[in-house]
């Protein structure tokens, strides 16, 4: 009989200190000062590669607001993909997925740096590509523009990208003493690209790595950015506040990533997982409560309002609210995946004005939470995985430091024991973690 080999998550972790959120940092042992050295991202890295992750994680934004700073803890938003060419040269096999924006940026200089990351990581160098829901203003006197309008935009960018890593193939390297040919030249190619955002000509400064291309990630699931994912991306950061919603993503992406000539296993769903252990119940759920403490009905109705543009002062926390109540749906919001995911969760279950005010859309980011043991935490992860509403996760541990090292520490290696996670690599690029094998 033949075996088949078991079916394993792929973990990433977010190298952002999400635990350190809310009132956590103001602990006096919080250490939250070393967050502000790049000795402490790269000592996570190294916990994060002993475990066998995957990759690394960074999300960014090309914009701050009076609420990303003040009172909470952050020393501001450095560039992630420099802070990963300083990661690189202290991990070995970790893969390294930073985030770029196609709308401020233009595509040669992106292309480059990313080839570059590729080339100083040996390979293991992935792009999250986001089309931001913020930041105009640093970039000129023109207004955000439409989300149809940004992933169009996106859509090119990344062909551009391609055509230039292509355009310098590892392939062209001859580096031949004998002949005197150190490059050939019949290889290396302009791309001469006009479109309706773009004119390159090409070719890059950088020839490509011999790993392969760069393993490509998008966040945004509304219908455009799925359309977008299921065509381009390898993998997607998905918004996934519970697990039906996450079941539906997951089979939708599948069919459209079929629909478009590829297979639905071509595109891994990994949603953001921000989980709160504790050694008791007890224990992480009062992590939880600590976490969002300090988020009064006013803040939390504040939040709602960018969302999804409802407004529910003057309510009760136990009125019901109906779908009725909701605006129209042809409104601008900050991020149309979002409020998607609210709109439907108001309109199944009525709820309370209370559960509306604590669901993650409006506390975070919409992420999957879970709280509990590590058994429980493991359990919830299982159930998402044989439900099918994922491929992996990337880890956003909340709460306390206690909490992430809970899961280094005890949570992962169980998933090693069930023979849900890798104990050693097996490859040393981030396409050989994720399973790609076509170029
Ligand atoms: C889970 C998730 C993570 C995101 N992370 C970022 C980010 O790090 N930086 C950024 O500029 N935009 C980020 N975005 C915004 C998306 O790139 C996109 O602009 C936004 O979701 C609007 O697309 P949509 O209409 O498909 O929702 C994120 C979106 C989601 C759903």
């Amino acid at each position: 009989m033949q075996m088949t080999a078991q079916r394993q998550l792929c973990i990433g972790f977010s190298l952002s200190t999400t635990w350190m959120k809310g009132q956590g940092w103001r602990e006096p042992d919080s250490d939250v000062e070393k967050m502000a050295t790049i000795d402490f991202y790269i000592g996570l890295a190294k916990l994060a590669e002993k475990a066998k992750l995957d990759f690394l994680f960074r999300a960014d934004y090309l914009y701050v607001s009076p609420q990303m700073i003040g009172k909470v803890a952050s020393f501001g938003s450095p560039d992630p993909t420099l802070m990963f060419a300083a990661i690189a040269r202290e991990t070995k096999r970790i893969g390294l997925v930073t985030t770029v924006s196609t709308t401020f940026n233009p595509p040669y200089v992106v292309a480059r740096q990313l080839q570059s990351l590729h080339w100083l990581s040996n390979g293991r160098t992935g792009w999250n590509i986001v089309t931001s829901i913020e930041g105009a203003e640093n970039f000129g006197d023109s207004p955000m523009p439409s989300p149809q309008e940004r992933y169009a935009k996106a859509r090119e960018f990344t062909e551009v990208v391609r055509k230039l890593w292509m355009s310098f193939p590892h392939e062209s390297l001859r580096v031949d003493r004998e002949s005197g040919v150190f490059v050939d030249m019949k290889q290396v190619k302009a791309i001469d690209h006009s479109g309706e955002f773009f004119s390159v000509k090409g070719p890059l400064t950088v020839p490509g790595h011999q790993a392969g291309s760069i393993p490509l990630f998008q966040a945004g699931a509304s219908d455009t950015g799925r359309n977008f994912a299921s065509s381009q991306a390898d993998a997607i950061f998905a918004a996934m506040p519970d697990l039906e919603s996450g079941v539906k993503l997951r089979k939708d992406l599948r069919r459209r990533a079929q629909e478009q000539g590829r297979s639905g296993d071509d595109i891994r769903v990994l949603p953001g997982l921000y989980f709160f252990l504790g050694n008791t119940r007890e224990e992480a759920y009062e992590l939880y409560k600590a976490t969002h403490a300090h988020m009064s009905f006013e803040y939390r109705n504040a939040a709602l309002i960018t969302v999804l543009g409802l407004d529910l002062s003057g309510f009760a926390s136990e009125d019901r609210v109906t779908a009725d109540m909701l605006p129209d749906p042809n409104l601008p919001v900050r991020s149309r995946t979002h409020a998607e995911l609210l709109r439907h969760f108001i309109a199944k279950n009525e709820p309370t004005v209370e559960e509306v005010l604590c669901r993650p859309e409006v506390l975070g980011s919409a992420h999957w939470v879970s709280i509990g043991t590590v058994a429980d935490v493991l359990a919830d992860i299982i159930k998402h995985f044989e439900a099918g509403a994922i491929d992996g996760f990337i880890a956003l541990p909340g709460g306390s430091e206690g909490s992430m090292l809970l899961f280094f520490e005890q949570l992962m290696p169980q998933l090693v024991e069930l023979g849900l996670f890798r104990s050693e690599y097996t490859g040393t690029t981030l396409r050989e973690h994720l399973g790609i094998h076509k170029n």
